[in-house]
């Protein structure tokens, strides 16, 4: 196991410096590094004796056989985008171990009574346009067609985006997943404490929690910084500054509840010129999904009256609504009995980061692997796992699927 552990952080690694700039790790949709990802992974799953396809939107799905006839097939895998300024883990973690089982299957010569595919997902950040799950929901044949006109901070539509990335605009919203799905397992980091603080290596998912994500935007008047008088300006930059501050308060307000503004542009964007435009994300997330409806509504709200007080237009714009998603129970039995005969003690616990099983859950049962990281540090060059860890995840992995052929055989 230790052999394989070993390739899947060197294969991090080599990913990690895949990126579309030179001093940081930044992998969007339908991006150059993206593109060069995508082939070496499509490599080492061929090498795997999988066969390789691409699907309308991008994702890379790797699928190897069953022994013989039609016993379905069963889907591990995550995403391979990153962040802006990421960690190699991420994502590419969750493909790379469920390569590794399928190359430990090959080495062997063994089959399983069903087949398994390992989907490489091309868009579960949604740094481009702002979404979640854009691969994933192609993949589970769930993608809204609404989101074709979405366009990126270049102006660039969803659908331009998906052509130049070789796929098919037209046929996102025909996708559907695989005949026979048994179930989807996705590997991945922690991305919190829990398991650091418990000493344990890895985790069962019990639920992923609900995320909203909005564009909101500010139009005020632009001027001159030097002339135009503090009483009457319409600075739309201000207006945002005070809707920042409303969603930290709107969180802290709610047990549970975290928003995050992570990304602001000022319009015309020059020192000496009173801001005339300003746009903010809004990332909002609850377990409870009436809570996070709640607050979503009363955030608006605010947006409204800020914009009301100080003479200006608010925009807002929901761009992704994901519903809190508990992971299938029996799947999930199944994983944790594969980790208890680790010898481990499969301990459970609830998912603040989104992930591609959360969209997936929507056509078929789904479980998660969690894996220890450093601190609980992620979305951030520092992510870190360790090697014995990942080699804990394998062999859990390996033992899941023998459980699961050995119900289905
Ligand atoms: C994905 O990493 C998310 O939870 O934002
Ligand atoms: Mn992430
Ligand atoms: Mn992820």
């Amino acid at each position: 196991m230790r052999g394989l552990a070993r390739t899947v952080m060197e294969r991090c690694d080599a990913l990690g410096g895949i990126s579309e700039e030179p001093d940081l790790l930044v992998r969007p949709y339908g991006s150059g590094a993206m593109r060069r990802v995508n082939e070496i992974v499509a490599d080492w799953m061929q090498t795997a004796g999988m066969s390789v396809r691409r699907d309308a939107v991008g994702n890379l799905i790797g699928r190897y056989e069953a022994r013989e006839g039609d016993g379905g097939t069963l889907v591990l895998g995550s995403h391979l985008d990153t962040v802006r300024d990421a960690g190699r883990y991420d994502g590419p973690l969750g493909v790379l171990v469920a390569l590794a089982c399928v190359e430990r299957l090959n080495d062997r010569g063994e089959r399983l009574p069903f087949a398994v595919e390992v989907a490489a997902f091309a868009d579960e950040e949604g740094l481009r346009f702002g979404t979640t799950f854009l691969g994933s929901s192609v993949f589970a044949g769930t993608f809204e067609p609404g989101l074709l006109d979405l366009v990126d901070g270049d102006g660039v539509t969803v659908a331009e985006a998906v052509r130049s990335f070789g796929g098919d605009p037209g046929a996102l919203a025909g996708g559907r997943p695989p005949d026979g799905l048994i179930g989807y397992c996705e590997v991945h980091i922690e991305q919190g404490p829990v398991l650091e603080e418990l000493g344990l290596p890895v985790g069962v998912v019990t639920a992923i929690q609900g995320q909203s994500r909005a564009g909101v935007g500010f139009v005020g008047e632009a001027g001159h910084a030097g002339t135009v008088p503090m009483k009457g300006r319409r600075d739309a930059l201000c207006a945002a500054a005070e809707f920042v501050l409303a969603a930290e308060e709107t969180a802290r307000g709610e047990d549970g509840a975290v928003a995050t503004v992570g990304r602001i542009e000022v319009h015309p964007g020059a020192p000496n010129v009173i801001p005339g435009e300003a746009s903010l994300t809004l990332d909002l997330r609850h377990a409870d999904d009436a809570v996070r409806e709640r607050a979503l509504g009363a955030l608006r709200e605010r947006a409204e009256g800020i914009a009301r007080a100080r003479g200006v237009r608010s925009r807002w714009e929901v761009r992704q609504e994901s519903r809190a998603v508990p992971t299938d129970e029996g799947l999930s039995a199944t994983l944790a009995r594969a980790v208890e005969e680790t010898g481990l003690p499969a301990h459970r616990l609830a998912s603040g980061a989104g992930h591609d099983a959360a969209e997936i859950a929507a056509v078929a049962p789904v479980a998660m692997l969690f894996v220890r990281c450093e601190g609980g540090v992620s979305h951030n060059p520092a992510e870190s796992v360790g090697e014995e860890d990942v080699a804990v995840a394998i062999e859990a992995m390996g033992r899941f699927l023998e459980l699961l052929a050995a119900e289905r055989g």
